[in-house]
């Protein structure tokens, strides 16, 4: 068996960003693959989950198979070893799909390039690059009647603000598509089932002229600090373009990186103290248990199964024997584990997101995820008046966990729940009335924009029709405005307030 210090080198743990429908699905199969996990496309996903009705979470969890149960997937390709962390888009987007981004090292950004960039992709990029962590653009989709190459770099640039750098260029798309063009090796790379148009790899090739003329260098500071992304077209669908997009991914996306804790101190992976912190907690994965899984990055040192770590919230000493990871649709116990991995801890209760756990005697704490300002709202309240004591507790408990967020009316006791995704709600539904035996009823106030504002320059009269003042729950105030032109609105009308997107 290699040192941890070895095997961590091998490690690549990034997710895939994107708008429903572009192509993550099919990536990701094309990618197992080629790592010999699965061995035919489309056993990923069963196709037409997405029609299934949502009330009963649970049931869709298991008829989805793994594109939600396992929230990892694991492969090997030459050398390394890749985990793919899911990020839950459709209706199963929620805080999860945020937070994952705070355990991956890089991202994949796969882009239908017939459409460009699309909102749910804008979303996600920007929580991505406050991170300055690498990003690999994947135009994909391009045996389909595809938009300029030249549009969709400039598209990159211009709407999300960083550096396009095309690795390959396409030559013609849909029924012309004749290949792509490895701007790196400069070769063409056929596509199989293409027609012969000369016209096309002529024009084609006067592309590739004026971007070698161009002659940009390849930064790779700045792809590490993710100020370029490297761009690659290609189709999933059929298989092309993958592999050299795969091998040039490895080439430059980075092993696990350290992370500083909340004493400034900068903990390497190679540090022989296990640390970890939780980024996702799900609940009722296996229907015989009530248990949660915690899922945890590692940071540093070497997992082994049976160890015994200290919660540095609490203090309170913990072994852990019960660890999955999570290989196609098997759980797989773990021995070993090291960074930049993910382990499935089974919990009783005493994890919440954004936890530390650590080995050895020095105390390490990592700074909390970011609390992401949520969209959609719903006042809350049991429908049975006699069963308070087990409401309030349901609640804490999960708002604890980071299932939802909790908000209060300024004047009175009602509860509103916050959430980025629908999805959030049902769970919360579903968990309250099966863990805690309290039948909920929501009254939906809409989607809402949500901003914090300073509590010295609270003044109630600046609630409105179009805007509701309530309280976080550590009672800091928040306006929820109808929409942004509530917001545009108070912000002429109020323009010394302070006014805050998260907290
Ligand atoms: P997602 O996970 O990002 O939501 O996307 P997914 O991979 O599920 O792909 C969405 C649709 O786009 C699927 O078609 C898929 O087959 C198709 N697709 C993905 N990559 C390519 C590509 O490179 N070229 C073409 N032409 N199509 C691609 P669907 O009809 O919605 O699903 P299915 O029922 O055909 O499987």
């Amino acid at each position: 068996m290699t040192d941890f210090k070895d095997q961590l080198k091998t490690r690549r743990t990034f997710a895939i960003i994107s708008h429903p429908d572009a192509g993550k699905t099919t990536l990701t199969e094309q990618l197992l693959l080629h790592g010999g996990v699965i061995r035919e496309a489309g056993t990923v996903k069963g196709r037409g989950s997405k029609k299934l009705a949502s009330s009963d979470w649970m049931a869709i969890e298991q008829q989805r198979g793994i594109s939600v149960t396992s929230s990892v997937l694991q492969f090997d390709y030459e050398g390394k070893r890749i985990n793919i962390l899911d990020t839950p888009g459709h209706e199963d987007f929620s805080e999860d799909t945020y937070r994952t981004l705070m355990a991956v090292d890089s991202v994949v950004m796969v882009v239908d390039a017939a459409k460009g960039i699309e909102s749910q992709t804008k979303k996600l990029f920007e929580i991505v690059s406050k991170r300055g962590i690498p990003v690999f653009t994947f135009f994909n989709k391009i045996d389909r009647d595809a938009r300029s190459p030249f549009d969709l770099v400039d598209e990159i640039e211009s709407t999300l603000g960083i550096q396009a750098f095309p690795m390959n260029w396409p030559i013609g798309s849909g029924q012309i598509l004749q290949g792509i063009y490895d701007l790196q090796e400069k070769d063409m790379i056929p596509f199989k089932n293409a027609t012969d148009h000369p016209e096309i790899r002529e024009e084609g090739m006067e592309e590739v002229e004026l971007l070698e003329e161009a002659g940009n260098d390849f930064d790779q500071e700045a792809v590490q600090n993710g100020k370029l992304t490297p761009v690659f077209f290609g189709s999933a669908l059929a298989g092309f373009g993958v592999t050299e997009f795969l091998e040039e991914y490895l080439k430059y996306a980075p092993q696990p990186a350290g992370i500083e804790t909340v004493d400034d101190e900068k903990i390497t992976p190679d540090s022989d103290q296990f640390s970890a912190f939780i980024f996702k907690i799900q609940a009722n994965m296996d229907p015989r248990h009530r248990d949660r899984i915690a899922f945890a990055r590692i940071v540093s040192g070497e997992f082994k199964k049976g160890m015994d770590v200290t919660l540095s919230r609490t203090g309170k000493k913990l072994r852990l024997a019960n660890v999955t990871q999570f290989m196609a649709e098997e759980r797989e116990n773990v021995e070993n584990a090291v960074p930049g991995d993910i382990i499935g801890i089974y919990d009783t209760g005493n994890y919440q997101i954004g936890d530390t756990i650590y080995s050895g005697k020095k105390k390490i704490t990592y700074p909390d995820l970011p609390t992401f300002a949520p969209e959609y709202f719903n006042k809350v309240i049991a429908k049975d008046v006699m069963k308070q004591k087990s409401y309030h507790k349901g609640i804490t408990q999960l708002v604890q966990e980071g299932t939802i967020q909790l908000y209060k009316a300024w004047n009175s006791n009602e509860y509103i729940l916050g959430a980025v995704g629908q999805l959030q709600f049902e769970v919360f539904k579903f968990r309250m009335e099966n863990e805690y035996n309290v039948a909920i009823q929501f009254e939906p106030i809409g989607s809402k924009v949500a901003r914090w504002i300073n509590p010295d320059q609270v003044d109630e009269k600046m609630a409105s029709s179009r805007n509701m003042l309530v309280k976080d729950r550590y009672d800091r105030p928040v306006f929820l405005f109808e929409n942004q032109f509530a917001l545009n609105w108070f912000k002429d009308k109020y323009p010394d307030v302070d006014l805050e997107a998260k907290m």
